[in-house]
């Protein structure tokens, strides 16, 4: 049996039962091979976690060496990473087959899984803007050890895929990623599919009361789009969890104007609702049983004569108003309304919003950690484990009465720009005001969503989320 793992252009290919020249072997450090021993005498080689070693002749045959720390304590982390820098070296060292004996692998149907999405991740480019392409990449790998190989590998190459298309989205600059051109592109890749796609414009979203979103949208010549997934696979209920998205396709500051070295990048600002349309593309794709609607807010954040304006006092959905003492903070002025909307207009049981949402949330957690706040502890744990599961880390920031008094407005009813620090956290307690006290985890994704490349993450997009939410509703 063969089969095919398509990267965007690049492939990988899974032979099973069949042998090939290139043999590779995972080494553990506390139960090195023979051969691993040897290189380990000479300080080749010493099997420690994403190490590789390859020992090939001209023809490209011989020995490929995987090493993965202690068989004690790897973890998925490990292992994907491992699977990652495998990629790469097959890649460099132009091996085409290999051989990959997995038979002394304890838990292997997870080592594959977790191995298989390291390689896929090594696989990403963004070149879509480049005129010259890189050369096509063709791996066969064949396999021995593992039983239920090609669901396992069906299953994460459909999820990896799905971040990769959240990431092209994220990569791609806002001259051609807009709320229109999004939105088509959303209704593009659920064509013939179980997910149904709702669009709504500007007029629509005018006749609707979205007034806080269209505030933000008013600088822009780009009109906003309101777009809601539907994936209902269960037909007993119309019950479902909701993912939002913040869908800032480009944050300029608006008259809080960014200055151009942190504007540069502000097409990531859409990373929130890539991250919810990835996750509804790959629980659709691999059919999980479970209701989830997606919703997200298109809107570009600009400057115009009709702009919203540092001082203004904005209406929303809920009827709350809200005083804008930065147009900088316009990613919760947006989810104002749409996350009133999936709290109140659909049949939602809880909420969990990932949003770009604040650089207070870059100082406090760094660029590697989202995080969150909550208004239901055992909600949290759930989203907690899952990004854990998911080798996405998420960390609780805490809520305190004073922090909740001040988000309270003083002309109008709360403030979008709240003065004295602890910006993340003030960011989610604005957000828990408009979720009508359904259970909601708010994760801030500004640090991890854009980066330079990392592990097994290429610079741009890191299509941070999608993961986290396909293993909570797994
Ligand atoms: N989109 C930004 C947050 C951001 C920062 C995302 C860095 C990705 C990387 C957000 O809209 C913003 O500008 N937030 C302001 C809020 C402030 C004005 C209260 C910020 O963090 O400075
Ligand atoms: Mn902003
Ligand atoms: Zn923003």
């Amino acid at each position: 049996m063969i089969l095919y793992i398509k990267g965007r252009e690049k492939m990988l290919k899974l032979v099973f039962d069949k042998k090939t020249k290139a043999e590779v072997v995972v080494e553990f450090d506390n139960n090195l091979s023979e051969g691993a021993k040897e290189l380990k005498k000479a300080k080749l080689f010493s099997g420690k976690s994403g190490e590789v070693f390859a020992s090939l002749n001209v023809k490209r045959e011989g020995v490929i060496y995987l090493g993965l720390g202690s068989n004690k304590k790897f973890d998925g982390e490990d292992v994907r990473l491992a699977g990652f820098k495998l990629g790469k070296a097959l890649a460099s060292n132009k091996v085409t087959k290999a051989h990959l004996d997995l038979k002394d692998v304890k838990d292997v149907d997870k080592f594959l899984a977790h191995l298989v999405e390291g390689l896929l991740h090594s696989n990403y480019s963004f070149d879509k803007y480049k005129s010259k392409k890189e050369d096509d990449l063709v791996i066969e790998l064949s396999l021995n050890g593992v039983k239920k190989v090609e669901h396992v590998v069906t299953e994460v190459t459909n999820l990896v895929n799905a971040v990769n298309i959240a990431k092209d989205f994220v990569n791609t600059p806002a001259i051609d990623l807009y709320p229109e051109s999004y939105a088509n592109e959303i209704v593009k890749l659920f064509e013939n599919s179980e997910v149904e796609v709702e669009v709504y414009d500007k007029p629509q979203l005018e006749a609707m009361g979205f007034k806080a979103l269209l505030a933000v949208a008013e600088g822009s010549d780009k009109e906003p789009r309101l777009v809601v997934l539907k994936y209902m696979p269960n037909k007993e209920t119309d019950e479902h969890i909701t993912f939002v998205g913040k869908g800032l396709t480009y944050d300029s500051g608006g008259y809080a104007l960014k200055p151009a070295g942190s504007m540069v990048t502000m097409q990531c600002d859409m990373g929130g609702s890539a991250a919810v349309v990835g996750a509804l593309k790959a629980i659709s794709d691999n059919k999980l049983p479970v209701n989830v609607v997606a919703v997200t807010g298109l809107v570009e954040n600009m400057i115009d004569g009709s702009a919203y304006k540092n001082g203004d006092i904005v209406g929303s959905l809920k009827g709350s108003t809200i005083e804008i003492g930065n147009t900088d903070a316009e990613g919760r002025v947006t989810l104002a309304d749409t996350l009133y909307f999936a709290a109140t207009k659909l049949n939602t049981t809880k909420i969990v919003e990932l949003s770009t949402l604040t650089g207070a949330c870059v100082v406090a957690l760094g660029t590697e950690i989202t995080g969150a706040v909550s208004n239901n502890d055992r909600f949290y744990k759930e989203v907690h484990e899952a990004g854990l599961r998911a080798g996405e880390l998420n960390w609780r920031l805490p809520i305190t009465p004073a922090l909740e008094k001040a988000v309270k407005g003083e002309v109008g009813d709360l403030k979008n720009s709240i003065p004295g620090g602890a910006g993340a956290i003030t960011a989610g307690i604005f957000l828990t005001h408009f979720v009508e006290g359904k259970p909601f985890v708010h994760l801030d994704i500004a640090g991890p969503a854009f980066n330079k490349a990392r592990g097994y993450y290429a610079s741009g997009a890191t299509g941070i989320g999608v993961r986290t939410l396909y293993e909570l509703v797994k």
